[in-house]
């Protein structure tokens, strides 16, 4: 499966381009804050129908304008999609498929799937719980179209519950029916959610493991677990005896909202213990898993998105790479750097059909279309 093309029209700092990738290797140059990134992000739009970078879609309209579009035309297998985001000022956003709105958005998600690594990807071990359950929902959510929807129904019904909640409290007066009424239907979501969590890490902890040893040079055990109150035997009862606890707090205090991902290298937490160097290659190897595990279940690869990695990352993580570009382990492949010159020297080595677009102020044009061989 590859991106064909991309049509931008007030889509951040672009105002009007299309361009026409290559189904390998898309380099996409320019200086510091020309729109790289941006371009990546309105292809992360086209598979996620969303930013990787600002959740707030108005945001990603062109400062004075009214509304962004994005297009683009995804290949499989010879077989053409037509797929267009667009958001308008004051309106929600449309997304089509071959010109058909979708009603919802999550039927979307996981057609046409993307990994992205950025150099901001080490939050995933340094921010709090939701980024690092964020991450796992993300990947099980492309490859699992069900828990998507499963996920949202709980989402809704927990807010609505904190909500409920917090109006006992200014009316100061509990409806113990009311909010018993939601513990049905939450706890039978929360045990689809967390059993499908489990088994999710069960199988990518491995192939996580397996890439960190390749790309990293140190020798340190690292192991990724699924870390959750709600595969507890116990967990039903707790949930229900912590209703008191739920009234005082005004929220809900139970659940597969607090689960966690433990990370560790030699048994010991990652975020605290390890180095700069181990975390990059810890997410590095997290996201290359996620390749691997959306590769598997679709019997396709996911485009690669490279965003500024060469920058951050050492010679000898490049290398391993590299190699890995080179023995065709990836699809297609969009790289974002600022120096044109490194990036040429790297991809000398790899045999690949290679487009380099030049970026400057929001407009993007095709520079070089090499086909170069070992
Ligand atoms: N809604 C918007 N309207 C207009 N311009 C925007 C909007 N949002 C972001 N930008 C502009 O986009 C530019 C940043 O683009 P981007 O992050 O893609 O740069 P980059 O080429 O990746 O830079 P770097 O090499 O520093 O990573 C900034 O100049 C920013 O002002
Ligand atoms: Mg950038």
């Amino acid at each position: 499966m590859y991106l064909e093309n991309i049509s931008l029209s007030c889509f951040k700092n672009y105002t009007e381009n299309k361009l026409e990738f290559s189904a390998d290797i898309n380099c996409i140059l320019g200086p510091n804050g020309s729109g790289k990134t941006n371009l990546l992000d309105a292809i992360h739009y086209l598979s996620l129908t969303k930013s990787a970078f600002n959740t707030i879609d108005q945001q990603n309209i062109q400062h004075n304008c009214d509304y962004f579009s994005v297009r683009g035309v995804f290949n499989q297998g010879g077989s053409r999609t037509k797929v267009q985001c667009s958001c308008k000022t004051g309106a929600k956003k449309i997304v089509k498929k071959d010109q058909k709105v979708y009603t919802r958005l999550s039927d979307h998600v996981g057609l046409f799937p993307v990994v992205l690594i950025t150099p901001y990807d080490t939050d995933i071990l340094r921010e709090g719980s939701a980024v690092r359950r964020k991450f796992m929902d993300s990947i099980i959510s492309q490859i699992d179209h069900s828990y998507l929807n499963n996920l949202l129904r709980y989402q809704r019904l927990l807010n609505q519950r904190n909500q409920l909640l917090k109006d006992f409290a200014t009316r100061q007066r509990f409806d113990a029916e009311l909010i018993a009424s939601y513990d049905e239907p939450m706890l039978a979501l929360m045990s689809t959610i967390s059993r499908r969590r489990n088994e999710f890490v069960e199988q990518f902890a491995p192939v996580f493991q397996k890439h960190y040893k390749t790309i990293s040079d140190d020798q340190d055990e690292v192991a990724i677990s699924y870390q959750s109150e709600v595969i507890s035997e116990q967990f039903k009862q707790s949930f229900l005896a912590n209703h008191q606890r739920d009234v005082t707090l005004q929220r809900t205090g139970m659940g597969v909202h607090r689960d966690d991902l433990k990370c560790t290298i030699g048994k010991r937490s990652i975020r605290k213990f390890g180095s700069q160097g181990q975390q990059k290659s810890f997410v590095i190897a997290m996201k290359l898993a996620q390749f691997d595990l959306v590769e598997i279940h679709k019997q396709f690869k996911p485009i690669l998105l490279l965003d500024d990695i060469l920058d951050k990352l050492d010679d000898h993580r490049i290398t391993r790479l590299i190699e890995m570009v080179s023995s065709h382990h990836f699809g297609q492949i969009f790289i974002t750097d600022a120096r044109a010159e490194r990036t040429a020297v790297i991809l000398k080595q790899v045999s690949s059909d290679i487009r380099k677009f030049m970026v400057s102020n929001g407009e993007a044009t095709l520079v070089e279309n090499s086909i170069s061989r070992d």
